[in-house]
């Protein structure tokens, strides 16, 4: 395959096999046409973007059905509040005049804040029933896809922007050199791109490769992000690692030598290499880590069955999908899966079809074992499950926790 961002011929080096959309939760007569990809992550060694091969179509994802709110996590709202006001501190230094832009804006969890504060913002998402509940909270939001010609509408209506922010979007979108463009037509001067995903530092680290999903077409490093933006004269001025979903990074951008550059780039740019991010060898020895992990898992999950153990997943996330999938773990293993979102209810499980139960299942009858699919918020969860974990019930996880 070509490399999405420089054209460069890559290889891929593994496959997680036959996929289906990770959020396409679905009825028990739809499983005859549900749709597969071939979900394989390739590497670029010329400008160090970990990509997969395939991405399923747009429409296909973001659509009017869209089952993710970002809202069902309260610790999701506190940081994204966090988020908010380091960028008006930072960022929104003219007193009159003063606009923020997000990609993606899903429920508005983010652009709320500065809602609230009445400063001017516009969210621009393309899935119609994640919008429609932004803007019942008061979060002016345009459905669309963000691209040149809806920069230039925005820049017509709006003005130019301070800031253009995005959370956990920027790494669903395969053209980023549009993104690149259209951000440099719609940012001020001293403008800013900020973004922030889940770390392929940390990926690596961890052999979370639950992250990698269809909708995350890449999985940044800095590396790679300073070369995405390069073309078309941005430069990475800071870095800031985050604890969300399970280790990611924010990166910031403006418009080459018009603000200062932070010493955190130089440092983690610098760890980077030395943790080989820019070297095949690197991937080829976390497909060997992904497959010595899902042995690991599958053993846990048989040995307990076989002593008539109960177990159920807990939280239908998207990144289960590929766990799900990859490990062929079906209903004969875990039983159900029991989640907070409504929309997910009464559905079953993408590609394995484990049906997907309301939370208030799990607390009517405790499992043995609960697979903690929502890794990543473990604090949260088990602060929640005390007594689940004081009667003997157990969380485990393709992760060590
Ligand atoms: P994610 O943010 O890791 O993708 O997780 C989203 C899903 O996890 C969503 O369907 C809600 C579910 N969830 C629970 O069911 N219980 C919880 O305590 C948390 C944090 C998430
Ligand atoms: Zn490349």
């Amino acid at each position: 395959m070509k490399c999405r961002v420089c054209q460069n011929k890559i290889n891929t080096f593994m496959s997680f096999g036959k996929m289906p959309i990770a959020n396409a939760f679905l009825n028990k007569e739809d499983f005859e046409k549900e749709y597969f990809f071939d979900l394989s992550p390739a590497f670029c060694e010329k400008c160090f973007a970990f990509q997969i091969e395939t991405q399923p179509d747009p429409q296909l994802m973001f659509h009017d059905n869209y089952a993710f709110f970002s809202k069902t996590s309260k610790h999701m709202q506190e940081h994204f509040k966090k988020y908010a006001e380091w960028v008006e501190k930072n960022f929104l230094y003219e007193k009159e005049n003063t606009f923020v832009v997000e990609l993606g804006s899903n429920d508005g969890i983010l652009l709320e804040n500065f809602a609230l504060k009445g400063i001017k913002h516009l969210g621009i998402e393309p899935s119609a029933n994640v919008a429609e509940v932004a803007k019942k909270n008061g979060v002016n939001t345009l459905i669309n896809f963000f691209n040149q010609d809806i920069a230039n509408k925005v820049l017509k209506e709006y003005g130019k922007a301070d800031a253009i922010l995005a959370a956990n979007v920027m790494c669903h979108i395969p053209n980023l050199n549009e993104i690149s463009k259209s951000a440099k037509i719609l940012l001020k001067d001293k403008g800013v791109l900020i973004f922030e995903d889940p770390y392929l530092g940390e990926m690596i680290k961890k052999v979370s490769y639950d992250q990698i999903y269809d909708e995350h077409v890449y999985i940044f490093s800095a590396l790679a992000v300073e070369n995405i933006f390069l073309k078309d004269d941005f430069e990475l001025i800071d870095l800031l690692p985050q604890i969300t979903h399970g280790g990611s990074m924010r990166y910031v951008l403006c418009k080459k030598g018009m603000r200062k550059k932070s010493e955190n780039v130089k440092k983690i740019l610098n760890n980077e290499r030395k943790q080989n991010l820019d070297k095949l060898f690197t991937y080829i020895k976390f497909k060997d880590n992904c497959e010595a992990s899902k042995k690991r898992l599958l053993d846990i999950l048989n040995e307990n069955k076989q002593k008539g153990k109960k177990i159920v997943g807990y939280a239908a996330t998207s990144k289960s999908t590929t766990i799900l999938n990859y490990c062929k773990i079906g209903p004969d293993l875990i039983e159900y899966i029991c989640d907070t979102t409504q929309i997910k209810h009464n559905k079953y499980s993408p590609g394995m079809h484990i049906p997907i139960k309301p939370y208030e299942e799990f607390n009517k009858k405790y499992p043995d074992i609960a697979v903690l699919f929502a890794w990543n918020h473990k604090t949260e969860i088990e602060l929640k499950e005390k007594k689940f974990e004081k009667k003997g019930g157990k969380f485990i996880s393709h992760i060590y926790l």
